[in-house]
C-alpha cells in the first residue's frame, strides 16, 4: 500500500479546490492505497537562516513528505501560477535532507506527483507551470490524461463547484493514470528484481 498525500494549494476554507480535493479523495478511494491530506497552511515564509533546524510546522510537513510515496496537488490558479503559499511550501521541501550536502536528495525528491485545478478556465496555465516546477525539483510528474475543472458562471455566487459528467470521466482517467504509476513504483520497491 503506497502512501498518497493530497495537497490543496488554497487557503480558502471550503473553497473550490477543497471541494475538488474531496472528489479526488473519493476517486482514489477506489484503489488499495493510503490517502490523506497534508495540512501545510501554517508554515512561515521560507527563510534560509531557519532551514536547519526548521520551524516546527515545517519539520512536521517535511516528515510527512518523507513518509509519502506520491503527491496529488489540487490548486487554484493565481495570475497563471500557483498561489505563493504553495510555491513557498515547495521551496521548503526542495531543500536537501542532509544539511551538510546541499546537493543531496531533497525532501520531495523522486516523489510521483500530479496536478489538477479548479479555476475559471480549468487551470491550464497553473497545471503547466506547476508541472514545470515539480519537474525542476526532481519529482516524477504524471501528466498523461491531466485535466482540471472549470469553475462555472453560477458556481461563483453559490460557492459550490459543479463537476460535469465529462469532467468526472476525465478526472477518473487522470487518477487511474496516476495510480498506475504509483502501483508500478510500489511493486518495484517491494521487488527490485521485476
Ligand atoms: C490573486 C488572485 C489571482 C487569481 N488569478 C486567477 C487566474 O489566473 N486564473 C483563474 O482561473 N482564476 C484566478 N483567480 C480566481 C480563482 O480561481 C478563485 O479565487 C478561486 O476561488 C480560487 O480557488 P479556491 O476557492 O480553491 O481558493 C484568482 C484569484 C486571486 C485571489
Amino acid at each position: 500500500m503506497a502512501n498518497i498525500l493530497l495537497i490543496n494549494g488554497s487557503t480558502h476554507a471550503n473553497g473550490f479546490n477543497a471541494q475538488l480535493l474531496e472528489k479526488i479523495k473519493e476517486l482514489l478511494g477506489e484503489y488499495p492505497h493510503s490517502v490523506s491530506e497534508l495540512f501545510w497552511q501554517d508554515i512561515p515564509i521560507f527563510n534560509q537562516s531557519q532551514d536547519y533546524p526548521p520551524p516546527i510546522a515545517v519539520e512536521k510537513v517535511r516528515r510527512a513528505i518523507i513518509a509519502s510515496d506520491a503527491l496529488f496537488f489540487i490548486t487554484p490558479e493565481y495570475n497563471g501560477f500557483c498561489p505563493g503559499g504553495l510555491k513557498n511550501l515547495i521551496d521548503w521541501l526542495s531543500r536537501s535532507i542532509n544539511p551538510k550536502n546541499s546537493r543531496g536528495e531533497s525532501f520531495i525528491h523522486n516523489r510521483i506527483t500530479a496536478v489538477t485545478s479548479a479555476a475559471a478556465g480549468g487551470g491550464t496555465a497553473v497545471r503547466h507551470t506547476m508541472e514545470q516546477l515539480l519537474t525542476f525539483v526532481r519529482t516524477r510528474v504524471v501528466s498523461d490524461n491531466a485535466c482540471g475543472v472549470a469553475i462555472k458562471k453560477d458556481d461563483w455566487a453559490k460557492g459550490t463547484l459543479t463537476i460535469t459528467d465529462d469532467e468526472i470521466a476525465g478526472l477518473k482517467r487522470f487518477v487511474g493514470e496516476f495510480v498506475e504509476k504509483v502501483s508500478a513504483d510500489e511493486a518495484l520497491r517491494l521487488n527490485p528484481m521485476i
